[in-house]
């Protein structure tokens, strides 16, 4: 198989973010989010229910694993590898950024094989901003939709990444007008997502007047884009690209207060992303207005080690989600979504500056506490 310049690039992507250590400094802000305990959640744990709609397909859980790879042989096995488990486990997933699948056919199978080893699940294509900024936008689009029969597709907002790298394509000029002219024209959902600094309540306003179904915050306070592109750096001795990799490792909007932002100025469906880490993270996130949660390097690290380890990785998260669905009385995940919950800290300190009531959460469902 060819190794073009954008494969080269996404198998050091790989590479990197398994051997080097990548994480954010930044909390994301779950610890600044406590789930009120109930301690007589009367409900049957064995009964709660799960399931929801992920843009046309009812999944088993509210969770995806995140777009990360396609384009080289080994991206092609993890790509296999993880649409195994997501089928297995009834939940969505998207693939890595298809540019390379569009630009050469005979990549287009390292990422096809994630619709060849889940056939029922919703899959999610993906493209970056320098795609919607060429003139064959739309093809381009609908070749990476039609690629893996995707449920929708996700334009990944990487401005932080490209600002640091080297090579980066820094052209954002008319971007949301260009999301938005795509939205208008692809007959499926066009959603946005970061990569790891977060969107902001101006920002997931501007896309939802786009035209836009949905958002995936993917914030600071899990992988950083900054970092993976500081060690790229100084692996080819590119002393700027490095210094730019140092400051900006922890620039952005950590996930909590993303996901609050985007939930309270938007009616999109809003994944929650950017440090995940387990169940309870999920379940305070879908308290504070997400309708789903997506785990991206926890989930490339388990695959490399075997199927069996990536199952096992999210079987546990979802038993972690239940849990907390458990101990606050949550029979379904629309419960869940009116559990009372309090907020302290920095993510207090965001929210308040931002115009927003952390403290609304709190003592809402006092009427049905009440009644018990
Ligand atoms: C190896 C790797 C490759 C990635 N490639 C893409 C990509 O092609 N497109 C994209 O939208 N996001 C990509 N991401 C970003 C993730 O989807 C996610 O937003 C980000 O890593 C934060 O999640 P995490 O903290 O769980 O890793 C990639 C992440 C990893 C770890």
């Amino acid at each position: 198989m060819p190794m073009t310049q954008t494969a080269k690039r996404k198998l050091s992507h790989i590479q990197t973010t398994l051997h080097e250590q990548v994480q954010s400094h930044v909390p994301t802000g779950f610890d600044d989010v406590r789930l009120i305990h109930k301690a007589l959640p009367e409900i049957e744990r064995d009964e709660i229910d799960l399931t929801t709609d992920m843009f046309g397909h009812k999944v088993r859980a509210p969770l995806i694993i995140e777009s990360m790879t396609g384009g080289t042989p080994l991206a092609g096995k993890i790509n296999r590898r993880l649409a195994k488990v997501a089928e297995k486990l009834g939940i969505g997933m998207g693939v890595g950024s298809q540019r390379a699948g569009v630009e050469d056919d005979r990549l287009a199978s390292t990422y096809r094989v994630a619709r060849d080893a889940a056939p029922s699940i919703p899959l999610f294509a993906n493209l970056g901003c320098p795609q919607i900024a060429h003139e064959d936008a739309l093809d381009h689009a609908k070749k990476a939709v039609d690629m893996i029969g995707a449920a929708g597709l996700f334009i990944h907002l990487n401005a932080l990444q490209e600002s640091v790298q080297f090579e980066g394509e820094t052209n954002f000029s008319k971007m949301t007008e260009k999301i938005g002219k795509l939205a208008s024209a692809l007959s499926v959902p066009v959603l946005v997502k970061e990569t790891g600094a977060g969107i902001s309540m101006e920002t997931a306003r501007a896309l939802e007047h786009a035209g836009v179904k949905g958002i995936n915050v993917a914030g600071l306070g899990g992988t950083s884009w900054a970092g993976v592109e500081y060690y790229r750096a100084r692996a080819k001795g590119y002393k700027v690209q490095m210094e730019l990799g140092t400051t900006f490792w922890d620039w952005g909007t950590p996930t909590v207060p993303s996901i609050v932002e985007v939930a309270n100025s938007t009616n999109l469906r809003v994944f929650a992303s950017g440090g995940v880490r387990n169940g309870l993270h999920i379940a305070k996130a879908i308290a504070l207005g997400a309708h789903y949660g997506g785990l991206a390097l926890p989930m490339l690290k388990s695959a490399s080690a075997g199927e069996q380890a990536a199952t096992a990785r999210l079987s546990i998260v979802i038993e972690e989600l239940k849990n907390a669905m458990f101990l606050t009385g949550s029979r379904n995940l629309e419960e869940l979504r009116h559990a009372p919950l309090v907020i302290t800290g920095l993510t207090y300190q965001w929210l308040t500056q931002r115009g927003l009531d952390p403290g609304k959460y709190a003592t809402r469902n006092q009427g049905s506490a009440k009644g018990m």
